[in-house]
């Protein structure tokens, strides 16, 4: 990696980063670190101190949270173990990324910047070429960049170690995996669930991996990125998930029978977040279908077939 701290697009990611967390006590600002991550998962608003210091990595005693009603609507919504797993992320994914956009416009930084995606299976890392991509990118680990280093991962990839088996870096096996219409196999995306959170029955292929095993290969014991609390705290959980939204384009490029779903339960089931001026606004699959398109307006740079 060597050069790559000095990158225009992780440099300026890293700053957005520190401005994100400014006023970490309060958690009422809809653009902040800590509410970011929160949309993810929290405890629920009746939760104690003492229950969120065991569970909230960034917890301190002053914590000023949003009203419950809010914390209901916004927070602890990711979608996991089912159909909406995919666009659900793709659009927390451009939620996050239009506020550092605003924070990297702010600081002078690349009018072009857009969230990185970390291809743990190629050779490229941030576009760049980088043979070791199964490693930890340099500017995240121990003598990285102070904001995007966390201490709480498995320490081998924090020392620029191998850490991941070549089963959680495959992408080419999901990406082999059918639309899932019918049966118990979730197919490439998931099978049809009502939006649940967590803990459903319906996880498709690219969930399982390399989704999953990079979660817990790069949490190690008990680091961040291994529960749905700390992950996204963890400033590689949106790297990671980008690479995971960059495969779904690339299912759907290699094969005309790999299609979305159809069905308007899935089209037009609708999630709340926050724009990048903290105003609430929500958002469905329909409209986060065409990458290239408003409001998501991103293309891959590489969408070619690995397997
Ligand atoms: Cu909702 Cu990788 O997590």
């Amino acid at each position: 990696m060597k050069g790559n701290a000095n990158h225009p697009i992780i440099a300026f990611y890293a700053k957005a980063i520190a401005e994100m967390k400014k006023n970490p006590s309060d958690m009422t600002n809809p653009t902040s670190w800590r509410y970011q991550g929160a949309i993810h998962d929290y405890l629920r608003p009746n939760a104690t101190d003492a229950q969120r210091q065991a569970r909230d990595p960034l917890f301190t005693t002053t914590d000023i949270l949003p009203p419950p009603s809010e914390q209901l609507k916004f927070w602890r919504t990711c979608q996991h173990q089912s159909w909406f797993f995919l666009p659900w992320h793709r659009m927390y994914l451009h939620h996050f990324e239009r506020i550092i956009m605003g924070h990297v416009a702010r600081l002078g930084g690349p009018t072009d910047w857009a969230l990185p995606y970390w291809n743990y299976s190629g050779s490229k890392t941030f576009g760049i070429p980088f043979p070791g991509s199964a490693l930890l990118p340099g500017p995240f680990r121990t003598g990285g960049l102070p904001d995007l280093f966390v201490a709480r991962r498995e320490p081998l990839a924090n020392q620029g170690q191998p850490f991941a088996d070549a089963t959680a870096t495959d992408i080419k096996r999901c990406l082999q995996e059918p639309f899932p219409s019918s049966g118990s196999s979730g197919g490439f995306l998931g099978l049809k669930t009502v939006s649940n959170h967590a803990g459903g029955p319906a996880e498709g292929a690219v969930e399982s991996s390399p989704h999953d095993l990079m979660h817990g290969a790069i949490g190690g014991s008990g680091g961040l990125m291994g529960n749905f609390i700390g992950a996204p705290l963890d400033p590689i959980f949106w790297l990671h998930h980008c690479n995971i939204d960059r495969l779904w384009e690339v299912w759907i490029a290699r094969d005309t029978t790999h299609k979305n779903p159809v069905d308007p339960d899935w089209l037009t089931t609708s999630f709340d977040f926050h724009d990048a001026k903290g105003n609430p606004v929500s958002m469905k699959p329909s409209e986060v279908l065409d990458t290239k398109a408003a409001p998501l307006s991103y293309v891959y740079d590489d969408i070619s077939d690995p397997v």
